[in-house]
């Protein structure tokens, strides 16, 4: 086990360990967390999921917020521009089985943003402040940040906003280490990241870039007590034992969790929700094949389980899928 790993406690919530699977619209819904749960995450996050939705029972925002055996802790993240709104939101969450309420102050997507929520958040910190505020009241369970370093690179601003979450009672932060401006692209800025963890006494999550041991360690040298792990996530859950330090799953080790993906996917969503979910992330998980176009092609065009069932088996001993 590499020595950056250790447990995880956010307020009185206890992470087996200190390494996180990130929120990410579209892809951590529940059977990929289970999955990376299994992967060694010591804690998964859902999508995030707007808390105007929820106020007016959209259903389809409802069902965001179910929660499944084996995936848990769990942090469920919410998003809008109203305190009131957000403490109704982090209530139902709360209801529904998350461990922790994460609020979104960190994205650059227009919808969002027209909503009031996400990084524009950040141009406003005493509103930040009483959105924490309001979400910590209405719920006993730990409400945490997810936001940026700053709104544009070089630009100053992460360590006021820990300093604002941990005054409105956040139980940790989560810094993505990147400009809004950038969204998801450039090096991390890992000295202003440095600066948001000497600003507060909470814990502060790391995130951005970290795909390997070396950028895992890098990101662990800043002072920060976890990190949270998005893109390199998707297609490989085991990246978390591997930065633990097992060796690397298998291209063929890979099909076969892809392959239960998809199952879950389809006893969830139903066949077509459920295999078209699954196309989304496909190129991810083929990644490192000899033909891996020609399969993602292939499974692309599947339209039922068996299918997909076949396509795979074909690439990997029958007896063991
Ligand atoms: C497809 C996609 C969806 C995302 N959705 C969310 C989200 O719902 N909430 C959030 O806070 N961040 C979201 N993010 C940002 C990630 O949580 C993470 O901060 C970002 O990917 C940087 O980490 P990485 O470099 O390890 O990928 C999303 C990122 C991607 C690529």
């Amino acid at each position: 086990m590499r020595d950056f790993i250790r447990p995880l406690k956010i307020g009185a919530v206890e992470c087996p360990s200190n390494l996180i699977l990130a929120p990410m619209a579209g892809i951590t819904d529940a059977p990929f967390r289970i999955l990376c749960r299994e992967g060694g995450a010591g804690l998964v996050c859902a999508e995030m999921v707007s808390a105007n939705a929820l106020k007016v029972e959209s259903q389809k925002s409802l069902k965001m917020l179910r929660v499944n055996a084996g995936e848990r802790p769990l942090s469920m993240q919410i998003f809008g521009g109203d305190a009131q709104t957000i403490a109704l939101a982090a209530k139902l969450a709360q209801q529904s089985g998350a461990d922790i309420i994460d609020i979104n102050a960190g994205c650059p997507v227009k919808k969002v943003n027209k909503a009031g929520a996400g990084c524009v958040l950040m141009k406003e910190p005493a509103k930040l402040g009483q959105i924490i505020a309001a979400a910590v009241t209405s719920v006993s369970v730990p409400v945490t940040l997810k936001t940026r370093i700053s709104l544009t690179r070089g630009e100053v601003l992460g360590p006021l906003l820990c300093r604002i979450a941990q005054d409105s009672g956040a139980a940790a932060v989560t810094i993505h280490a990147r400009a809004a401006a950038d969204v998801h692209s450039g090096p991390p800025d890992l000295k202003a990241l440095e600066d948001c963890c000497k600003a507060v006494s909470i814990p502060i999550i790391g995130n951005g870039g970290i795909v390997d041991a070396k950028s895992a360690r890098a990101a662990f040298e800043t002072g920060c007590a976890g990190i949270m792990i998005g893109r390199a996530a998707v297609g490989n859950p085991f990246i978390f034992s591997q930065l633990a330090g097992c060796a690397p799953a298998g291209a063929r080790d890979k099909i076969i969790l892809f392959r239960r993906l998809v199952e879950e996917n389809v006893k969830l969503y139903g066949q077509r929700t459920g295999i078209n979910r699954s196309k989304k992330t496909v190129g991810y998980w083929v990644r490192g094949f000899e033909n891996a176009a020609a399969l993602r092609e292939s499974l692309v065009r599947a339209q039922s389980l068996a299918e997909v069932i076949s396509i795979l088996s074909e690439v990997c001993n029958p007896k063991s899928l």
